[in-house]
């Protein structure tokens, strides 16, 4: 496995490998040498931090740059207050974006009482222009920026960051590399994600994520069972399937594959007891996905399908390429094949021209559908999209009030959904001690509710059945049964 790759065993004064990712461990080799070098300095490791923003695309990439920090000697820090500080970036919402700015703000300031430090930034946020302009004018102490494209070749960019001063700034437009077999180190020992494709066609006109993550590539099925076999053989029992659409796996490899197909070859390894995925756009789910999933013992009883808009007028300028009969006719069949599956969905407030009579078909799928859980966002304007050019932006004030009534109504939906659960037994899987009581161990249910339940420290990982014994709104308090 190349994660026990002998960085000592390589020859750092000959010219680096080409190929990947051989050239990459070269350069962990290098850094390595560098990292010595500190210890001797200043007699201890030097440490590091890795702040992730965003989605859990971004927190699986982040993995990977603490699995290279982590190869190379750095121990990892638990604040900001380290040797190398690396922000993770996220720039769906404007939001996001602000909540980087004012760290950086803080960053500023700490770097100057320790000059030495080095702050390096990468992620969606990097790959808009008027990012690394604002960053080149007014964020001088920044030492190396890169984006979402060549995060593979993070051992590199650290390595010339590290022995130059001032700041780096590598950004890609694109690619189409997908680089196998680098370090990563795991945020959890019994769950992981796991990349299945990158990017996204589908230019949905509010959103950024096309543009900074570029055109939609998938791994091969043989990279992506093979990395699943080596975690199952590391401890791993739940993976998460990751892309921007994972309905639409496979349609870009040498030898087409559907999603459904890959669920299928995932489902036979074993080991792995629960696999789920995320995120599927409604316009390409399959009747084979659904089957696939009705006939599964591992696919967890859980499908995140964004709505986004309930009007069929809005739907048709965000260029969703469905209507709303269209995603209640796929909500009915989908609850037809499988009763007991949790829905859960994303919903956009405010998109330009949006009127009460839209958001009212909105509200009117949230009760059709009854969502167990849904993620509501007020719509932020993305420069580059179609969106942001278009008029009648919805008043801030009008926006707001929507949301709160949308968002009340999906808690209550929520809620209801969550009652009629009490009393029944759930497998579920014990994923840490419960931060507020230490007697209780908090887990996972399959349809991703969190319930609560007295137990101890050795039955994080393992799946064991628990009772619902009490129901407090979108978790529950329960307790271990046979
Ligand atoms: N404004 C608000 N929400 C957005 N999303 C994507 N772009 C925007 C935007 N410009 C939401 C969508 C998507 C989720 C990940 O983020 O609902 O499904
Ligand atoms: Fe954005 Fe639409 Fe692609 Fe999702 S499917 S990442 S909302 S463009």
């Amino acid at each position: 496995m190349y994660n026990e790759v002998d960085l000592d065993k390589i020859d750092i004064n000959s010219e680096p490998p080409m190929e990947e990712p051989a050239r990459q461990y070269y350069f962990m080799a290098k850094c390595r040498e560098w990292i010595r070098e500190f210890e001797r300095k200043n007699g201890r490791c030097p440490t590091a931090f890795t702040q992730t923003f965003g989605c859990q695309m971004n927190a699986r990439d982040s993995e990977k740059l603490t699995g290279i920090l982590e190869k190379i000697g750095y121990k990892q820090a638990e604040s900001e207050e380290a040797d190398f500080v690396i922000y993770n970036t996220c720039t769906v919402r404007e939001n996001a974006n602000n909540k980087v700015w004012g760290r950086l703000g803080y960053l500023n300031a700490y770097k100057k009482q320790h000059p030495h430090m080095k702050i390096a930034l990468c992620g969606c946020m990097m790959q808009e222009p008027e990012v690394i302009e604002k960053l080149r004018k007014s964020y001088r102490f920044v030492d190396l920026v890169f984006g979402t494209h060549n995060i593979y070749k993070f051992a590199e960019l650290l390595a010339e960051a590290l022995e130059q001063e001032g700041m780096f700034i590598d950004v890609w437009k694109g690619t189409d590399q997908i680089v196998e077999d680098l370090p990563i180190e795991r945020k959890y020992a019994f769950k992981s994600g796991v990349n299945i494709m990158f990017g996204c066609n589908n230019f949905c006109s509010y959103c950024i994520v096309p543009y900074v993550r570029g055109r939609e590539r998938s791994r091969k099925p043989q990279d992506i069972l093979r990395e699943i076999e080596r975690l199952a053989a590391d401890g791993v029992v739940e993976i998460m399937l990751l892309g921007q659409n994972v309905n639409s796996y496979g349609k870009t490899l040498e030898e087409p594959m559907t999603f459904a197909q890959l669920l299928s070859e995932v489902e036979k390894l074993e080991g792995i007891e629960r696999i789920r995925f995320m995120t599927s756009h409604p316009k390409d789910l399959s009747d084979e996905l659904i089957e696939v999933m009705a006939n599964s013992n591992k696919i967890c009883n859980h499908l995140h399908l964004p709505l986004q808009s309930g009007s069929s007028r809005i739907l048709k300028k965000m260029n969703r390429r469905y209507d709303k009969e269209q995603y209640l006719a796929l909500a009915a069949k989908i609850r037809k094949a499988m009763p007991g599956l949790a829905l859960t969905t994303d919903i956009i407030v405010g998109f330009p021209g949006e009127t009460e009579e839209d958001f009212e078909e909105t509200m009117d799928v949230v009760r059709q559908v009854g969502y167990d859980s849904a993620f509501t966002f007020i719509y932020s304007k993305r420069t580059g999209t179609p969106a942001a050019a278009m008029e009648e932006q919805v008043p801030e004030a009008v926006v707001k009030e929507r949301f709160d009534r949308l968002l009340k109504e999906v808690q209550r939906g929520a809620a209801e959904r969550a009652r009629a659960l009490t009393g029944s037994v759930e497998k579920v899987l014990a994923e840490e001690i419960n931060e507020q009581d230490e007697a209780l161990v908090t887990g996972r249910m399959g349809n991703n509710f969190i319930v609560h339940f007295p137990g101890t420290e050795d039955l994080i990982g393992k799946i064991v059945n628990v009772k619902l014994k009490e129901c407090r709104g979108f978790y529950f308090y329960g307790e271990m049964t046979d």
